[in-house]
């Protein structure tokens, strides 16, 4: 039976740099900005947001969830209701058996101050400690159907792990409300045939695109090397940067031809594939910018100038691959 057109689906918002200091260079004196940032979002439109119990480094662990649920319990009570608050469960090697994720569970909920509409697990085990899963993701189903687990949701699964879940939760009368997948024009995976957006379509499961921006390079434009943000992102940058100028080029022309910004073009890729995208955003600039994307969508002939520039980049000019991700 032909599957029905695809919706354009909205705009997420990430979470990954609140709380981070490695990898973003968070610090305190930033939550002001970060509260204006998530205001604005939820103004526009931006309605479901991302986090994850392991996000937040060192004496900032679990800042992440520390905030959303801050910034989240001053709304007023219907845009409250209004948001989407996802997390993230990190199946941790000691984190074991049905009851494995309760204690972080209740956690999770404690920082996000009772505001928590999915819980998604993080990751797969199954290169690594394959028998760890399904007990967890039962535990996760039990908690669905106590009500303590309101939507259910997993994260860096392939196509053939998507099916697994599916089918285990399907057993039970679970829905699996989404999957969540690195997705970006630099990492262009999990389109074509037979690949995770084609199952989870389906499969009538949301596909979430995450890091869809790369980590901001594509947002930079085509050119000589940008200047490079600290740490590892900016080893990044460089290594990748001598093969993106096509692309760049590609994408800042669409940008320019309708007067967006390079951060919408890449979005749009997402949602013209299927996916939300969830851009981590800091600033209320940002959230503007992510919000205005929603307004308009790729012409078919752009969308697949773009695929074929994606797909044709050579390997070594692709996002790394996220070690825990299984097939
Ligand atoms: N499931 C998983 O395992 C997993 C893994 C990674 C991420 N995630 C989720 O996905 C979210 C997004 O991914 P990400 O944070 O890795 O990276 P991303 O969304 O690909 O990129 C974020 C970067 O984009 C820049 N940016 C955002 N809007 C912009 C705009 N309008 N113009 C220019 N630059 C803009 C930000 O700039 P600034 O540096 O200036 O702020 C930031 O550097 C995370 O926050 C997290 O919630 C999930």
């Amino acid at each position: 039976m032909p599957l029905p057109p695809l919706a354009s689906p909205a705009i997420g918002v990430g979470t990954w740099a609140w709380g981070n200091q490695f990898l973003w260079g968070y610090q305190p004196g930033q939550d002001r900005a970060l509260e204006a940032c998530f205001r604005r979002a939820v103004a526009l439109g931006l309605h479901f947001f991302d986090t994850a119990d392991s996000y937040g480094t060192g004496r900032f662990n679990g800042r992440s969830e520390v905030l959303l649920g801050r910034f989240a319990a001053a709304l007023p009570a219907e845009q409250r209701q209004m948001i989407c608050v996802a997390t993230k469960l990190a199946p941790f090697p000691w984190r074991l058996g049905r009851q494995g994720l309760e204690p972080a569970l209740q956690a999770s909920r404690r920082r996000l101050q009772g505001k928590l509409d999915r819980v998604q697990l993080h990751w797969s085990t199954a290169r690594y400690a394959p028998w760890q899963e399904a007990p967890l993701l039962q535990g996760l189903a039990d908690g669905v159907g106590a009500g303590v687990v309101p939507q259910l949701g997993i994260s860096n699964f392939g196509p053939e792990g998507l099916r697994r879940i599916h089918g285990l939760l399907a057993q039970r009368g679970v829905q699996l409300s989404s999957v969540q997948v690195q997705m970006s024009l630099l990492a262009p995976q999990a389109i074509g045939p037979g690949g995770l957006v084609a199952v989870a379509r389906e499969l009538g499961v949301e596909v979430i695109a995450y890091s869809p921006l790369a980590l901001g390079l594509l947002t930079r434009p085509a050119g000589e090397l940008p200047p490079l943000p600290s740490g590892p992102r900016g080893w990044l940058f460089r290594r990748l940067w001598p093969n993106l100028q096509p692309l760049l080029a590609r994408v800042e022309q669409i940008a320019s031809g309708r007067g967006a910004s390079m951060a919408a073009v890449a979005l749009n890729w997402c949602r013209a594939h299927g996916a939300m995208p969830i851009p981590g955003l800091r600033s209320e600039q940002q959230a503007e910018a992510a919000a205005a994307a929603m307004t308009w969508n790729l012409e078919p002939a752009e969308r697949l100038d773009l695929d074929r520039l994606a797909l044709s980049q050579p390997a070594q000019a692709r996002m790394p691959a996220n070690p825990f991700g299984s097939r």
